[in-house]
C-alpha cells in the first residue's frame, strides 16, 4: 500500500460591504487584481438572476460602468449574462449547460472568475456550473437574500436538483471570496427578508449567547427590519457560520452530525408537505420550535430557557404554527411531518443525528427521538400557538401569510 496524506488549506473569506458596484468601491476591483497578479487583467463573466432587476433595475449597466472604470486591473468578458433564479433554476439542467457554453465561449478558465449575483438557489446554480467548468473555475458569490447573506451563501457547498431531489447533484467548494452587498436587502420582500434571522437566531443558540441576547434586545427593531440590527444580524450570523465550517473539523460533511441543520428535519418536510408555501424560514421556526418543545418535555432544556427561545422567534414576527403540520399520510393515519426524521437520516447519510440545544449557546447530538414525544411536542406547539393568539403575542389569524 502506498498511503500519503493530502494536506490543503483554504481561505474563505467573506466581506461585507455597500454598493459593490459603484464607481468608488474597490472591494471586487481589489480581490480579483491581486489573485490575477500574476496572470495579468482578471477576466471575468458575471452572471446574474434576473429576479434582482425589478428592484436593480441599473444593475447591468452599474455592473460594465464598474468595469469600465477599473479595465487597468479587471475585465469583463462580456455584459452581464441574466438567467431565471429562485427553486426552479436548480431544476432546470439546460441553465447548468447554458452557463459551462458561456464559460467555453469567452474562454474563462483556472485563472479566470465567474462572479454570480443573486439568491441562495442561483448562486448553488452558479456555483456547481463554475466549480465542474476545468474542474474549477474561481467563484465570487454575491448572495442577494438575508438567507443566503447569513446562512447558505457563506457556505462550501453548491448544487441543483435532480432524479426530482434536492441538490442530488453537487460539490463542496471553497468559493475564491463571498462578497454580502448589504445594499441588495433592500429590495427584498418583506418576508423574505425576515426570513434570514431564524437562521440567525439558531446559530446563536448553537454557539454564541452574547449574540442570542442582542438578537433579544432589538427584537422590536428587528421584526420591524430595521437595517441596523438586521444588518448586524446578518453579518454575525455569516460569521458563525463560518466559523462553524472552519472549526469544526468536518467542512464536507464527512460525518453524519450535520449542527447547522438544528430544527431543520422538520423544516424541510413541512417546505415539503406544503409545497413550499411555508418558506424555509418560517419552516425552520417551527422546527425549532417542535425540537425545543421536544426538549423542555424529555427535561433536556429547562422550561424558562425554552420559553425565552420561543418568545423571541415570535417576537421577531413568526408564527409558530401551520395548519400543514396536521396533514395526515393516508395510508398510515400519522402526521406526515414525522417522516422528516427518517428522511433527514437518509438526506445526511449514515446514523440519525439530531442536533438539540441543553441551553443558550452550547448543543448536543442525540440518536433518535422518541415519536411520542414528538406528537406531544407537537400537541404542546398547537396548544402554545392558541394561547399566544389570544394574548396578542402573533397577529390574529396569523399574521404574515
Ligand atoms: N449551498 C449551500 O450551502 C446552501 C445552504 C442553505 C441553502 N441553500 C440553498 O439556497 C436556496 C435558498 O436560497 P434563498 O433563501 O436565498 O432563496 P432563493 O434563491 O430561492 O430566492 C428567493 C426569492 O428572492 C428573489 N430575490 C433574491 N434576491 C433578491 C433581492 N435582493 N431583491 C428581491 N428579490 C430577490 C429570488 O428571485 C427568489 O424569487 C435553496 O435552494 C437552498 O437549497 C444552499
Ligand atoms: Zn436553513
Amino acid at each position: 500500500m502506498i498511503q500519503r496524506a493530502i494536506t490543503l488549506t483554504f481561505e474563505h473569506r467573506i466581506v461585507f460591504t455597500h454598493g459593490a458596484f459603484s464607481g468608488a468601491n474597490l472591494t471586487l476591483r481589489d480581490l480579483i487584481a491581486e489573485a490575477a497578479e500574476l496572470d495579468g487583467r482578471g477576466r471575468v463573466l458575471v452572471v446574474l438572476e434576473d429576479g434582482l432587476l425589478a428592484g436593480n433595475p441599473n444593475l447591468g449597466e452599474s455592473i460594465v460602468c464598474y468595469f469600465d472604470r477599473h479595465r487597468d486591473a479587471i475585465d469583463l468578458v462580456a455584459e452581464p449574462m441574466v438567467l431565471p433564479g429562485g427553486e426552479a433554476c436548480k431544476n432546470d439542467w439546460s441553465l447548468v449547460e447554458k452557463l459551462w457554453r458561456a464559460i467555453e465561449f469567452h474562454g474563462i478558465c483556472r485563472h479566470s472568475f465567474v462572479i454570480a449575483i443573486g439568491g441562495g438557489a442561483f448562486i448553488d446554480l452558479a456555483g456547481f456550473a463554475a466549480a465542474t467548468a476545468h474542474r474549477g473555475i474561481r467563484l465570487v458569490r454575491m448572495p442577494t437574500t438575508t438567507l443566503s447573506q447569513g446562512d447558505g451563501g457563506v457556505g462550501v457547498k453548491n448544487g441543483v436538483n435532480f432524479f426530482g431531489k434536492k441538490n442530488w447533484i453537487g460539490t463542496f467548494c471553497v468559493p475564491f471570496a463571498v462578497v454580502n452587498d448589504l445594499d441588495f436587502l433592500k429590495s427584498l420582500p418583506e418576508r423574505a427578508c425576515r426570513d434570514g434571522l431564524i437562521e440567525a437566531i439558531k446559530v446563536s443558540l448553537l454557539r454564541d449567547r452574547p449574540f442570542f441576547e442582542y438578537l433579544e434586545s432589538k427584537a422590536p427593531g428587528l421584526r420591524r427590519l430595521e437595517t441596523e440590527p438586521l444588518e448586524r444580524a446578518i453579518r454575525r450570523s455569516a460569521e458563525l457560520h463560518v466559523d462553524h465550517i472552519a472549526t469544526s473539523g468536518d467542512p464536507f460533511e464527512f460525518g453524519s452530525a450535520r449542527p447547522l441543520d438544528f430544527g431543520h428535519w422538520v423544516a424541510h418536510k413541512l417546505e415539503q408537505v406544503s409545497r413550499f408555501a411555508v418558506s424555509h424560514g418560517e419552516a425552520v421556526a417551527i422546527g425549532m420550535a417542535v425540537d425545543l418543545l421536544y426538549s423542555m418535555r424529555i427535561g433536556l432544556l429547562p422550561q424558562r430557557t425554552g420559553e425565552r427561545i420561543l418568545q423571541l422567534i415570535e417576537a421577531v414576527g413568526f408564527r409558530l404554527w401551520s395548519e400543514f403540520l396536521d396533514r395526515v399520510d393516508e395510508s398510515t393515519g400519522r402526521p406526515m411531518i414525522l417522516a422528516g426524521l427518517g428522511e433527514f437520516r437518509e438526506h445526511l447519510g449514515g446514523q440519525l443525528t439530531i442536533t438539540l440545544i441543553p441551553e443558550i449557546g452550547r448543543k448536543i447530538e442525540v440518536h433518535e427521538m422518541d415519536e411520542a414525544g414528538v406528537l406531544a411536542a407537537l400537541d404542546d406547539l398547537r396548544q402554545r400557538y392558541g394561547v399566544a393568539a389570544e394574548v396578542g403575542l402573533v397577529p390574529a389569524g396569523g399574521g404574515r401569510k
